[in-house]
């Protein structure tokens, strides 16, 4: 079955094993138990995840990014206060089975459907059960993926909280403000959104970066850009009140001061 995931879905597996390695730690910034089971399935497509932990090669250069990430949006959505979850390229994302939701609380993962098949199959080997309601979409988010969300149950009525995590840059500008110019025709008011924000010196650093390290042309080669560097002021522009922060800042409040300020980036978050 893994045989059957697309390029860009393989990188979730990538994803999956820094998580992996990070619930390892003792003093690791969450706990996704599910991670390791994700690696050890998708092995015949990425034989080499998670072999070196986080110091060799793609992890050595993603790990810091991904850890932080995934808490700092962990963080974004336990307190974003919606009842209504979407996970935008949920990819191998457990947070709806991981994290303590609010009684009540309707969680929405999209993706590509080769991703989701595998991954439901992982959790039902693992016996995994929700902490939310969860529903599954599967759906292209370059195509007319508000119809499947709609079927499936989403309220357009109701607050929400939307996360795009590691989605934008495999998207093209067009793409990517389109599925956001559609996140905003959904979104009630006290809604939510967030991403990855990187200014463009950054952008370029990472990219140079991850094409000199040994496998990193498989994934440089599916980067698109996304909105590029104006995340924040597309949102201005488009009904949304952003602020950002950078990694570096979030690393330091969890105690994971950063040493790669250059090719670190940041997050936007943006109320509707
Ligand atoms: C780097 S992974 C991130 C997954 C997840 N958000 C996380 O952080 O663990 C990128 C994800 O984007 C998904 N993706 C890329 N292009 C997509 C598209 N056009 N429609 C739906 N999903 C897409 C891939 O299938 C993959 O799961």
């Amino acid at each position: 079955m893994t045989e059957s995931l697309p390029a860009v879905s393989r990188t979730a597996v990538g994803v999956a094993a820094l998580r992996a390695y990070e619930s390892s730690r003792p003093d690791r910034l969450f706990d996704d138990p599910y991670a390791a089971a994700f690696v050890e399935a998708g092995r015949s497509v990425l034989p080499d995840a998670g072999r070196g932990g986080a110091q060799a090669g793609l992890g050595s250069l993603f790990y810091a990014q991904i850890v932080i990430r995934t808490r700092f949006f962990d963080d974004y959505l336990l307190g974003a206060g919606c009842g209504q979850v979407v996970l935008l390229a949920a990819g191998l994302d457990t947070r709806a089975f991981r994290l303590a939701w609010p009684p009540g609380t309707r969680l929405f993962e999209l993706d590509l459907p080769e991703v989701l098949a595998f991954k439901d199959g992982v959790l039902a080997e693992q016996r995994a059960t929700p902490a939310c309601e969860r529903a599954v979409v599967r759906a292209d988010l370059r195509e007319d993926w508000a119809t499947a969300l709609r079927g499936a149950g989403f309220d357009p009525a109701a607050p929400t909280a939307w996360l795009a995590e590691g989605l934008l840059i495999y998207l093209s500008y067009e793409d990517a403000e389109r599925l956001l110019t559609t996140v905003g025709e959904l979104s009630a008011p006290g809604s939510r959104v967030s991403f990855e924000h990187r200014p463009a010196d950054s952008a370029s650093s990472l990219f140079s970066r991850a094409r000199e390290t040994e496998g990193g042309e498989h994934v440089t080669g599916l980067w698109l850009g996304g909105l590029r560097d104006t995340g924040p002021e597309w949102l201005a522009a488009h009904g949304w009140q952003p602020s950002t922060v950078t990694r570096a800042d979030v690393a330091a409040g969890y105690g994971r001061p950063s040493e790669d300020d250059a090719a670190a980036g940041g997050f936007v978050t943006a109320v509707r």
